[in-house]
């Protein structure tokens, strides 16, 4: 087995670019937490740079900097999570009557906004494979004003073009909104690819220590920046001082490690597609064909840390998920350490039965999310759980070979 790139091969300009010049006073070399909620003002009529921490923050404004500095964009407006990033961000585009094109291989929280909370409010929706940017034209109403696709898909790792997705939404006078949580900005930067708005669920990659939820949205159309910032200052959703300072944190090492661990996970793709009883391993490395030609061309220096595949049934998923010790059984990618997740019982379970086998989200799909740990601890921890799946069938059987 080929071993993953060595840290100490790594240069340090790998380190995050963002965080060399923070921009407050005294430029300590650690951005400060500033976890005050009000600022006192010189005197009445007086304003100031921040006055209260639901509407910005000094630490705040700092992750917000280097978040749009990741993306050469203006600063990102960030929030408490990922999908209160996407609430503000549907709330700030459509209204009543309107309608958004979407994925139907996309996380399933944001299936679940756009059917059990934006749907009862009139906002229609229509889920499509957007891995066809034809399905997406076909769509496409005269009242549709967003199209929201998620590349790599999750848990699929479908890839949609995003040029060609743009097209589709300018020509129908929308905007292209795209969740680039698996990525990152360090490996697909979908402004640069002609996206008008970037998703980021930072609670994933970008914090990238299961410490700190939240969410971003990128973009380069400053009025719809100041758009976002008034909803989220109205409905209250913004990212906590000590999340914003725990992110920044995280971001220092975000490019070593999305890329030493989607190294790895390359690895472990390879070595699953080899492993009998696994009947589909989904990665863009192994993918073939337009999907290959996407990959090579989208991602830069990596194709992520994510890697699902079909164990062939519920009781194998079931088994396998029950066997591992290294890999955790946890609904969350983007770790240091290895997890894995049933999407059809967690992460997807609200998403309609129909729309998850479109997407691909059999019963027997497993999502790795690879961590820190050599690629071959992963694969003798995957190894012994196959063996065991491949002896049992049923919990009670796999009791047994415990
Ligand atoms: C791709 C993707 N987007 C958005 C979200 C929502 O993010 P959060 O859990 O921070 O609300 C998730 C959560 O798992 C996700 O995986």
């Amino acid at each position: 087995m080929s071993s993953p790139v060595s840290l100490d091969s790594l240069s340090p300009d790998i380190l995050c670019p963002g965080l060399g010049r923070p921009s407050i006073d005294g430029h300590p070399a650690v951005t400060p937490l500033v976890q005050s909620t009000t600022f006192s003002r010189e005197g009445i009529g007086s304003t100031c740079e921040h006055q209260y921490s639901r509407v910005s923050n000094p630490t705040v404004a700092e992750l917000e900097r280097v978040l749009g500095e990741l993306e050469a964009s203006p600063p990102a407006v960030t929030f408490s999570t990922g999908l209160a990033a996407e609430t503000a961000l549907f709330l700030s585009l459509v209204r009543a009557g309107d309608h958004v094109v979407c994925g139907q291989s996309v996380y399933g929280g944001t299936t679940r906004l756009l059917r059990q909370i934006l749907e009862p409010l009139g906002v229609s929706s229509t889920f499509v494979d957007a891995t066809c940017p034809d399905a997406v034209a076909r769509a496409i109403r005269p009242n549709t004003r967003l199209v929201f696709a998620e590349t790599p898909a999750n848990p699929s790792l479908e890839i949609c073009d995003i040029q060609a997705l743009a097209n589709v939404a300018h020509v129908a006078g929308a905007k292209l909104v795209v969740d680039n949580t698996f990525l990152t900005p360090i490996l697909q930067r979908p402004l640069d690819l002609g996206a008008d708005i970037v998703v980021y669920s930072t609670t994933k990659f970008i914090e990238g220590h299961s410490v700190a939820l939240g969410g971003s949205v990128t973009s380069r159309d400053a009025a719809f920046l100041e758009r976002l910032r008034f909803i989220r200052k109205c409905t209250g959703a913004i990212q906590t001082p000590f999340g914003a300072w725990l992110t920044l944190q995280g971001i220092r090492t975000l490019p070593l490690r999305i890329r030493h661990q989607s190294a790895t996970a390359g690895v472990i793709a390879d070595w699953l597609s080899r492993q009998p009883g696994i009947t589909r391993v989904n990665y863009p490395s192994l993918a073939q064909g337009e999907a290959r030609r996407l990959a090579h061309a989208q991602h830069i220096g990596g194709h992520g840390a994510v890697v699902s595949f079909d164990a062939g049934s519920l009781d194998a998923a079931r088994t396998i998920a029950t066997s591992v010790t290294l890999c955790r059984l946890a609904e969350h990618v983007g770790s240091v350490e290895t997890l894995l997740t049933h999407p059809a019982t967690m992460t997807h379970a609200d998403v309609p039965r129909e729309q998850r086998v479109q997407a691909g989200i059999t019963d027997g799909l497993l999502r790795l999310s690879v961590g820190l740990e050599p690629a071959q601890a992963i694969t003798d921890d995957l190894a012994c759980a196959l063996a065991k799946a491949a002896c049992c069938s049923s919990p009670a059987e796999v009791a047994a070979c415990l």
